[in-house]
């Protein structure tokens, strides 16, 4: 990857001009099956794009309560886009058809206007789990319906559909607008790409400008991005097998609370139960053995397997949840 992005020819961004960004845009909008895709810092800066592109100030989207932009993106939909978000309770990140036409508000000038529905592939805070084709085609459907558009926040895509054999663009295919993360499982250090139709993605270009993520020799970036999509996609099974693996092997420590047939991808969300507060679990961990998990909410710890572990690393993560469980405990 270090040699792709030394080597990468580049050009200026903002003129369209970088032969790397444009090379890396038409590779995502091909695999998306899309008309066009822009290349951004990103993947908060494509959630909050789209939503200020789809949505006018007071219009509603709906989103299970676990949803990446309610959480992690500095109040974003309220500063920049003004809309209102509708969290629904899904079951472990997945709300069905019923519930989202439950929550769906009434076409009256007394409430919010609904305008757009959002996915999350695969489910972040719920831990990794995957949108099945079925689960898709149903919220998508009561989104058309109504009247609706849908947005896909892609930043675990290829998760998804390395775990269940399906491409991309057949899962993308119901969306008006879906991003792909390069960072994060895929291992480059930059960069997601928005992907829509032609208006869309010409309108896109004014966010990205305002919002100061225009680039100039972003090629450097680009190519990381594309030695990622030719070398670490299919590779996102190791990561998914170790995560499991590392579940299995949790399950059985006193203390933790997993079962690990909810592990479906590379998160794994587990109870810290008993007297230990889960953040003194995760600062015990760090400090004294040097592995790093994530809070994700009141007693519960986050893992996530990437390419930079090893099996190796799973046990001596193994290992050191157990000595902490026995130091704490
Ligand atoms: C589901 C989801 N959406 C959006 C983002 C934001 O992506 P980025 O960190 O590239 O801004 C993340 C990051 O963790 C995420 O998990």
């Amino acid at each position: 990857m270090r040699r792709a992005m030394f080597e990468a020819p580049v050009g200026d961004e903002q003129l369209g001009e970088d032969p790397s960004v444009n090379q890396l845009v038409e590779t995502v909008a091909e695999v998306l099956g899309k008309p066009a895709a822009v290349f951004l810092p990103s993947g908060t800066m494509c959630n909050e794009i789209a939503l200020a592109l789809h949505c006018r100030p007071g219009d509603e989207f709906y989103c299970d309560r676990t949803a990446h932009p309610l959480h992690a993106e500095a109040g974003g939909p309220a500063a920049l886009a003004g809309a209102q978000a509708r969290p629904i309770d899904g079951e472990r990140g997945i709300y069905t058809a019923q519930e989202l036409e439950a929550a769906l508000s009434p076409l009256s000038r007394y409430a919010p206007a609904p305008r757009l529905v959002w996915v999350e592939q695969t489910a972040n805070l719920a831990g990794g789990t995957i949108w099945s084709h079925g689960d898709i085609s149903a919220v998508t459907e009561v989104a058309r319906a109504n009247g609706l558009l849908a947005h896909l926040d892609g930043a675990r895509l290829f998760n998804a559909t390395v775990a269940t054999g399906e491409r991309p663009s057949s899962v993308v295919a119901p969306f008006d607008s879906v991003w792909v993360d390069f960072s994060k499982g895929l291992g480059a250090p930059v960069g997601a790409a928005l992907a829509g139709d032609d208006d869309f993605i010409d309108e896109a270009w004014r966010l990205k400008q305002r919002l100061g993520g225009s680039m100039r020799q972003a090629g450097v970036l680009a190519a990381a991005a594309s030695y990622a999509l030719a070398h670490h996609v299919d590779r996102l099974a190791d990561d998914h097998a170790r995560a499991r693996r590392l579940a299995e092997a949790l399950a059985e420590v006193d203390g933790i609370d997993l079962d690990p047939a909810t592990v479906q991808t590379n998160i794994v969300i587990f109870g810290v139960t008993g007297r230990i507060r889960a953040t003194a679990f995760l600062d015990h961990l760090l400090e004294k053995h040097a592995v790093r998990g994530s809070l994700a909410g009141p007693g519960r710890a986050r893992f996530v397997t990437h390419l930079d572990l090893d099996d190796e690393d799973i046990d001596t993560a193994v290992d050191a949840v157990r000595a902490v469980m026995d130091d704490l405990g």
